[in-house]
């Protein structure tokens, strides 16, 4: 890879691309549409290297939850659970990918449990080499939330959450971008609280003032907002920062991929 050109590792939220709150297995074909040209305008302008991970929503979410995979192998019909819940993420992927090439981005799949191991729901292995090889030919690989196999559980639950800040040590990123269904990370749940403030930056002086997070809608095997913070703020004792931006306000994205900070809330490093 090119140390010098930027690296950024991009999550696409599961109920951004997909009609999460009707809870059936749907592209949000006009969200992901918009998505995939923000991305392919802000990369016309900038010359950076690009990652992006997508969620599940009902795709993963529902066929986890029927077949119980979030609580590990305890019987065979959850390896057909296995097979059906992978399935079921491919066929969302397919539809990421697509949407990404129509807007001439070099977009390829990237299978994770073709290659990731778990253990009780972590990531023990994940070789990257490929995905290294993929970036410095300017193409951008397409990993997702999978169903892996899991040391400790028999198989599990890989959440893009998880993969973003795996992927950004490893690959030394030097951003990370959430966009979400919700503008970033707000004082109490704004889906019951209207009057919820967005907080604008997140860091180790303000981190236990922040009681009630928002919860995602619906069903849900991967913990929602909270799970995302505790990831990310792992991240920041790695020294990388990342951002929670709206993926349903349109421009957001593109703006916050050509360098705009502060349009969200921001994980800060410690200063
Ligand atoms: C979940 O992935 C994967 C499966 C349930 C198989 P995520 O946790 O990244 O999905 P979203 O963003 O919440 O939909």
């Amino acid at each position: 890879m090119n140390p010098n050109k930027e690296l950024i590792i991009l999550k696409l939220g599961g109920s951004v691309i997909t009609k999460k709150s009707e809870g059936k297995p749907e592209v949000d074909g006009e969200n992901l549409k918009r998505l995939a040209k923000e991305i392919a305008d802000a990369k016309k302008k900038k010359n950076f290297s690009l990652v992006i991970v997508h969620g599940a929503g009902p795709f993963g979410h529902v066929p986890a939850k029927r077949y119980g995979l979030d609580k590990g192998i305890m019987d065979e019909e959850q390896m057909k659970g296995f097979s059906i819940t992978h399935q079921s993420m491919e066929k969302l992927n397919f539809q990421v990918v697509e949407a990404l090439q129509r807007h001439m981005i070099n977009a390829v799949a990237y299978q994770p449990s073709a290659v990731g191991i778990l253990k009780n729901r972590r990531l023990i292995y994940f070789p990257t080499i490929v995905m290294e090889e993929l970036i410095s030919r300017d193409v951008v690989p397409v990993a997702y939330g999978d169903v892996l196999l899991d040391e400790e559980t028999g198989v599990n639950i890989l959440s893009g959450d998880h993969l973003v800040p795996y992927l950004a040590d490893t690959l030394n990123a030097n951003r990370v971008i959430m966009a979400a269904d919700v503008p970033g990370i707000f004082d109490s749940d704004p889906k019951k609280n209207k009057n919820a403030k967005l907080i604008k930056e997140i860091d180790s002086r303000n981190i236990s003032q922040i009681r009630e997070i928002g919860t995602s809608m619906g069903t849900d095997v991967t913990g929602g907002m909270e799970r995302k913070l505790n990831e990310l703020l792992r991240l920041t004792e790695l020294g990388i920062e990342s951002e929670i931006v709206s993926a349903i306000e349109p421009g957001i994205l593109r703006r916050t991929l050509l360098g705009e900070r502060g349009l969200g809330t921001i994980i800060k490093t410690d200063p």
